[in-house]
């Protein structure tokens, strides 16, 4: 029997980074891409870029934080090319924040971005999968989830939660017949890390996260951690007792 082509994804923060090398790697596997952002000429410019390509990356402009825009788009999206196979909720932000520069807003931007813009996206896409017993949903999170770090006092919750909503939502999802995974990638060059001024380890390229990511969804298990090395050190770091977590911590600490 010939393989069935599978249907539509819809990955979001598609227009740049990672979402776009992402994006790029799935047309080029003949997929149909519906790609999302909030910025038009960056997604017409990457619709473009994938003409010639096996697949074909169709532009919906829309920004997660909205709920009723992320309803819309699914129904556009299903209305013009069948049921969604897949989404990649990747849409995310940062804002550096400790403790001098804490403010209530910064956190409410990340939270509403990074938590409940794939927290808009679940709402959507879960109950056609569910009723359907079918489909596969990946989350992006980060590795700077797994603990509170230094400057991320916004970004670090904002990632925890969006892994434990996963894993939440996961044992139901798989019981019913719905792949969800989180990827949790650590430095990657990228407009969001370009605003870093401290020294990254194992920085690695959009295309080399987007490598890591397709291979990851190709499988079926929970966690897709990339590069290996870093990701296993920051595990390490995950369960560490409080004082030697903080004695590394507070090493990261600058002037
Ligand atoms: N780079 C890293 O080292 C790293 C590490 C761990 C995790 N991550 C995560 O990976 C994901 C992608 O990050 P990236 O590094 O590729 O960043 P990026 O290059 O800045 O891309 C972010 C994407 O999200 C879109 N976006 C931002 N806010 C949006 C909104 N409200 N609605 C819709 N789209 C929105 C952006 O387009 P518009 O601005 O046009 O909307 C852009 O397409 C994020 O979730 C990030 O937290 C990145």
């Amino acid at each position: 029997m010939a393989p069935q082509t599978p249907g539509p994804v819809w990955i979001t923060g598609a227009s740049t980074g990672i979402g776009r090398a992402v994006a790029l790697g799935l047309a080029r596997q003949g997929r149909l891409v519906i790609g999302s952002a909030r910025g038009n000429l960056d997604l017409a410019t990457l619709a473009e870029v994938a003409r010639g390509l096996p697949g074909r990356i169709v532009p919906l402009q829309l920004d997660v934080t909205d709920p009723g825009a992320m309803a819309a788009a699914l129904a556009k999206i299903e209305a013009e090319h069948g049921p969604l196979a897949q989404a990649i909720f990747n849409a995310g932000s940062h804002i550096p924040m400790g403790a001098a520069d804490f403010r209530v807003d910064k956190l409410q931007k990340l939270i509403a971005v990074n938590l409940m813009g794939a927290a808009h996206g679940l709402e959507a896409v879960l109950p056609g999968m569910l009723a359907r017993g079918a489909g596969r949903i990946a989350v992006v999170a980060s590795v700077a989830g797994y603990r509170g770090l230094p400057s991320a006092a916004a970004y670090s919750p904002s990632k925890a939660a969006a892994i434990a909503m996963c894993e939440a939502l996961r044992p139901e999802c798989a019981a019913k017949g719905v792949v969800l995974q989180v990827i949790n990638p650590g430095f990657v060059e990228t407009p969001l890390t370009a605003k870093n001024d401290f020294p990254m380890p194992m920085l690695i390229s959009a295309e080399k996260a987007a490598d890591y990511i397709l291979a990851g969804l190709e499988s079926d298990r929970f966690e897709i951690a990339f590069p290996r090395r870093f990701a296993f050190a920051m595990k390490l770091l995950r369960v560490l007792p409080y004082p030697l977590f903080f004695a590394v911590t507070r090493k990261l600490l600058r002037n």
